[in-house]
């Protein structure tokens, strides 16, 4: 089960330790708590439990202790706050120095939605148990006797960035005082995967621009901290800030990061000195030095270091066709950029949030991709803690106090699904049952249209392209994607509940009624694609056949190219495959001229635009009101190159992978095409290529399997196959 507070697991782990803070408000000046203690014999094991309201990292006798960044990951945190565990056994001498650094992070920093982080005094708990040889413990734990200083980080906020004064040298003359919200009830063990450094990259090139700055290039948008080592004499400056990319001019541009300052400020002691960001972090490519000691540059070492949280890489793919390999990678580093302990919109402006919308229509190109189990479970359980008593579900978790409409609040059934699908997990099934039938419950309350979801707010399909210039919505219906959502959400309720042996007579009933309602009010009226879209993925009309050709005209007079927007792109060229399309599916993935998925490639993208014209045809910014180039969702079409281009489905009688479900759709515009995905059961393959005027399909399976190759069924048992 999730867990909901520490009495569950936690237990009396901490029972000496008080969650202490400054004695006076540093605001946005991170603090430093102190404390110095001698061992009294021969150490067997030290045993490190800590975690803080805001973000901490501690240091050993001035070694880092774990690999844990951004430590403790962001929960919800007026419910549950994660702690976590390290062996410091390898750390600890005779004397020793224990210091903690405390920055406000994700608990209390100021960001476009404010109501998000209403928070108020960071503090930090920890407790070291040290076990001597002769079985006796000793315990050091947070209180008052921790010595407390301000930080030479004198400035630090997720959205903000760091400003670190190198000369400062802390006075730890202060003394810690116990925080006023000293209670352990909210303490949990670690749920999530944690985050970790994962990457280093170099500076690829450096840009003088006709502006006349100084920009490093690091080849490749991303996510993560800074890190330099540099000459230089005392009170010199450096000023970093960061762009993901540069305007039609070759300038510096970052105008879409909006309220988000992402810089890092530093000002130089004497010498030779080494700098790593460590309380915020930045997502970007480019680094314009803003101040920067003079002729330091050539000498200086640079750095820009991935960070994200710790998933097994688990997906492959590999294609002749150079563009689609470079669109996958930056499928890739969507993800790494934005799966940072909660699932992220993008990693750059000032949001960064988990909006559930767009990790639903992710998440199966996620689940493929990494191993997503335990990141999910984390988040799904901050869901659960966030849903509303009436069962609505905030936009945003963890969380925003509002109510999502369609598709976004939808996450509470599509995502543990997937996670079922994709891993097997039952039990997430199990957490997951009450809160998604309170979900729909929550949809037939609010409906003005018993059946439909009607009235009420929605994003619609987002970013649909039809609308008005500029705008963020399109001609697709809200009434149509809500309805749609509502059917499906029901459905996978009901599956749900065979799964789990529940009876859902009245989920099914009121499943077959959504269906017909559905059919009678919409399916002669679709208008745009993602109508016909939802409609057809979702089995929501009478003749498939008929909307799918009425889908394909539709593509065709847009001029063979997609409008869809946030809700629509995941599914399009899945519907266009199932009804027999697979060439005009392969036409869209293929199309290079704006609107597609390639388009930003031929322009150089190294992750996945918000916006199919981010950087229009003419080299201009859609408007930096809203304009990420780090932003997964239109990533989604990573699972129809899987699931279509390689073949590998998952089953969902056999979930997991325990069985698999081979159908390639090879085509002749591609010489080569394949996939690895490393489950469970071992790694399952699929591709073909094109050899003597024919298609070669090659397949591996770990487990029985079923083919379904140019019209022949075959059904196979583990091993390798040639067709
Ligand atoms: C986010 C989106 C999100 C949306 C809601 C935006 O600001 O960046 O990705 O889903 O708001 O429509």
């Amino acid at each position: 089960m999730f867990c909901l507070n520490g009495k569950i697991l936690l237990g009396d782990i901490m029972l000496n330790a008080h969650f202490i803070r400054t004695p006076e408000d540093y605001g946005y000046n991170c603090a430093l708590f102190k404390k110095e203690f001698a061992v009294k014999g021969k150490v067997k094991s030290a045993i490190l439990r800590a975690t803080a309201r805001g973000l901490y990292s501690a240091t050993l006798n001035g070694l880092p202790v774990g690999d844990f960044v951004l430590a403790p990951g962001w929960t919800e945190y007026h419910k549950r706050i994660q702690v976590q565990t390290y062996d410091v056994t390898e750390l600890i001498k005779e004397e020793n120095t224990l210091v903690f650094s405390l920055a406000r992070g994700w608990y209390f920093s100021l960001a476009g939605l404010p109501q998000i982080f209403d928070y108020d005094e960071c503090s930090v708990i920890a407790e070291l148990v040290i076990t001597y040889l002769d079985g006796t413990k000793e315990t050091v734990s947070t209180d008052e006797s921790f010595a407390v200083a301000k930080s030479p980080l004198t400035y630090c906020t997720i959205y903000g960035g760091e400003d670190y004064d190198a000369r400062i040298v802390p006075d730890y003359s202060a003394s810690a005082v116990i925080s006023s919200k000293d209670t352990q009830e909210l303490l949990i063990p670690e749920e999530g995967e944690k985050i970790t450094e994962q990457e280093r990259l170099s500076v690829q090139k450096i840009i003088h621009t006709p502006a006349g700055e100084t920009v490093l290039d690091f080849g490749q948008n991303m996510a993560g901290f800074l890190s330099f080592t540099v000459t230089a004499k005392e009170g010199e400056h450096i000023t970093f800030s960061c762009a993901e990319v540069l305007d039609k001019d070759g300038n510096f541009y970052n105008k879409n990061y909006r309220k988000a300052r992402s810089q890092l400020k530093y000002i130089c002691k004497e010498g030779k000195q080494t700098y790593k960001t460590e309380h915020t972090f930045y997502g970007f490519r480019y680094i314009r030095l803003d101040e920067f000691p003079e002729n330091a540059l050539s000498s200086a070492e640079i750095t820009a270091i991935v960070v994200h949280s710790d998933m097994k890489r688990t997906g492959f793919i590999t294609t002749s066709d150079k563009m689609l390999s470079q669109l996958f990678n930056n499928i890739i580093w969507g993800q790494k950029s934005n799966y940072i302990d909660v699932p992220t919109d993008c990693p750059q402006r000032d949001e960064r949030y988990g909006w559930l919308g767009d990790a639903q229509m992710f998440i199966k190109t996620g689940s493929y991709n990494f191993d997503v189990q335990k990141f999910f479970r984390k988040w799904l359980g901050d869901m659960v803690l966030n849903q509303h008593e009436d069962g609505g579900v905030p936009d945003i978790v963890p969380a925003i106090n509002n109510y999502a409409g369609a598709a976004w609040g939808d996450a509470i059934t599509i995502c543990p699904w997937q996670i079922y699908l994709t891993y097997g997990d039952k039990e997430i099934l199990k957490e997951m049952f009450e809160p998604a039938k309170k979900w729909i419950g929550y949809i037939t309350n609010v409906t003005t249209t018993p059946y439909l979801w009607t009235g009420g707010k929605h994003f619609g399909d987002w970013l649909e392209l039809g609308g008005e210039y500029g705008k963020f919505k399109g001609p697709t219906r809200d009434d149509i994607v809500a309805s749609a959502f509502y059917a499906y959400s029901t459905e996978i309720v009901c599956k749900m509940g065979h799964v789990l042996n529940e009876d859902v007579s009245y989920y099914e009933d009121l499943y077959k009624n959504i269906v017909k309602k559905y059919k009678e009010t919409f399916q002669n009226d679709l208008k745009t694609q993602t109508e016909c879209v939802v409609t057809l993925h979702f089995n929501l009309c009478d003749e498939p056949e008929k909307i799918a050709k009425q889908l394909v005209d539709i593509i065709h007079k847009a001029g063979d190219c997609l409008q869809t927007g946030f809700v629509g792109t995941p599914y399009i060229l899945h519907v266009l495959s199932r009804y027999g399309y697979d060439e005009l599916a392969y036409k869209l993935l293929l199309r290079t001229e704006y609107p597609s998925w390639l388009y930003p490639v031929t322009k150089g993208a190294t992750t996945i635009w918000e916006h199919w014209d981010g950087i229009t045809v003419n080299g201009d910014m859609w408007p930096d009101t809203m304009n990420s180039f780090n932003h997964y969702a239109y990533g989604s079409v990573g699972d129809w190159m899987y699931e279509r281009a390689a073949g590998i489905n998952t089953v969902e009688e056999y979930p997991g992978f325990s069985c698999v479900h081979f159908a390639p759709a090879a085509t002749d515009k591609i010489d080569s095409f394949s996939a690895t995905i490393k489950t469970h059961y071992g790694d399952i393959t699929s591709g073909w290529y094109h050899k003597d005027g024919k298609v070669v399909y090659e397949i591996k399976t770990p487990v029985i399997a079923t083919a379904l190759i140019e019209g022949k069924a075959y059904n196979l048992t583990p091993g390798e196959y040639t067709f």
